[in-house]
């Protein structure tokens, strides 16, 4: 624990009692490359209230920063706005040791704690709309069922204008500052952009759903504060409109070449490919997985309109470090994509098939034939290649500036 940790103050009588996790790299497959924060939050009204809390092994961290505002064992409600044990993994030990009066969850939040924390029977399940009175203010809660669980949901303060959203809207940034402002809007815009395309992409319809909603409700939305990254307070809107872009899933003209190589085959024919591309006025993202995570990859996916996929063969199949990105972002359901797929084999050449038949499965709209090449591409098979590059391109959407 993070020594002479304190709580900071969001806005009058709400304040960010979380933790940081600065070495986090690996997050459920999620390449953390700046490290996380699990975010809880104080709410200082008549009935002192917790919301969410934090992965476990940062629970003395949090109990510290409460303690910098009020006495912990003086809180009177906890909410979990998601089950996920990076938000609930402290909340046994915080009932144990605060005896809360209410400990709120949506019904199928209760369900879930129920099943994480064998015997934890203390919860209240709230409805969506509901409205709990804490004295002087209040709460609302909104449920954002799959977004990105069964049991999400986002709570509401009015009195304060702060909407905690939880996992949606965040982002895994570990970081001394605690809002949008004070952060540089390239790393903010990426950061979040990531998040997105690796834990919400799939489930974009909802997304949709849930902005047209939130417009509706016509809230003061002075603060969003998420449950992971920093507070947004400059300009709620832009986090929101971005939201909005990338649920639509509208294609672009650009397009992921993704491939890995044995002996610098399946490379050659990326290149190929990637000029035939550009060429045809793409822009081009070359993606070796030797050197590319699967969830960076799927954050350049999150604005493409074209995906093109290479792999050797080896032993029958097409090479791990492709199957491992294809199964990854099939569970993603990025749609709207064109594409096509391409290697090199020695003998058998089973892979172009196996990853056409995967793209097929994403609904990727499969462009041409696959290019296939026994042994090294000569000529003609690099000719191929860029020819399929240029096929690629021909089946993106103009261009909505340059018009290409
Ligand atoms: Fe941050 Fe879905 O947990």
């Amino acid at each position: 624990m993070a020594h002479g940790a304190k709580a900071v103050e969001i806005t009058k009588d709400a304040y960010w009692v979380g933790a940081v996790d600065w070495t986090i790299r690996d997050f459920h497959g999620y390449l953390t490359a700046r490290g996380t924060t699990y975010n809880a939050y104080l709410v200082m009204a008549d009935k002192i209230t917790l919301i969410d809390t934090v992965k476990k092994p940062f629970g003395a961290e949090m109990l510290a920063r409460i303690a910098s505002v009020v006495d912990p064992g003086r809180i009177d409600c906890v909410v979990s706005n998601h089950a996920e044990m990076d938000h609930s993994g402290f909340l046994p030990e915080v009932i144990a040791a605060v005896q809360p009066q209410t400990v709120i969850a949506s019904s199928m939040g209760a369900k879930v704690l129920a099943r994480h924390f064998h015997g934890l029977t203390e919860v209240r399940a709230v409805k969506d709309g509901e409205t709990l009175s804490l004295g002087n203010m209040s709460l609302n809660f909104v449920e954002t069922r799959m977004l990105h669980w069964p049991d999400s949901m986002f709570t509401y303060l009015p009195d304060r204008g702060v909407l905690f959203s939880q996992d949606a809207l965040g982002m895994h940034l570990a970081s001394s500052e605690r809002f949008d402002d004070e952060i540089d809007d390239h790393v903010l815009e990426w950061e979040a952009a990531k998040y997105y395309a690796n834990i919400l992409l799939p489930f974009s319809p909802l997304v949709q759903k849930l902005l047209q909603r939130l417009g509706g409700m016509n809230l003061d939305l002075q603060f969003i504060a998420t449950d992971h990254g920093p507070v947004w307070r400059k300009d709620q809107g832009w986090i929101l409109d971005l939201y909005d872009k990338w649920s639509r899933q509208e294609p672009t003209r650009k397009v992921l070449v993704v491939y890995d190589t044995m002996w610098g085959s399946t490379a050659k024919m990326a290149e190929a490919i990637g000029e035939g591309l550009q060429q045809g006025g793409a822009c081009v993202k070359l993606l070796p997985l030797s050197a590319s995570h699967r969830s960076d990859v799927a954050t350049e996916l999150l604005d493409a309109g074209g995906l093109v996929v290479g792999s050797p063969t080896i032993n029958s199949n097409m090479f791990p470090t492709v199957a491992d990105v294809l199964y990854y972002l099939r569970g993603l359901k990025r749609q709207n994509l064109v594409g096509t797929c391409f290697g090199s084999h020695g003998w058998s050449g089973e892979a172009v098939g196996q990853v056409a038949d995967i793209m097929r499965d994403m609904k990727v709209h499969m462009i041409g034939e696959p290019v296939k090449c026994q042994w090294v591409p000569d000529e003609a098979v690099l000719d191929q290649c860029y020819a399929a590059g240029l096929q690629v391109a021909e089946a993106l959407p103009p261009c909505r500036e340059c018009a290409v």
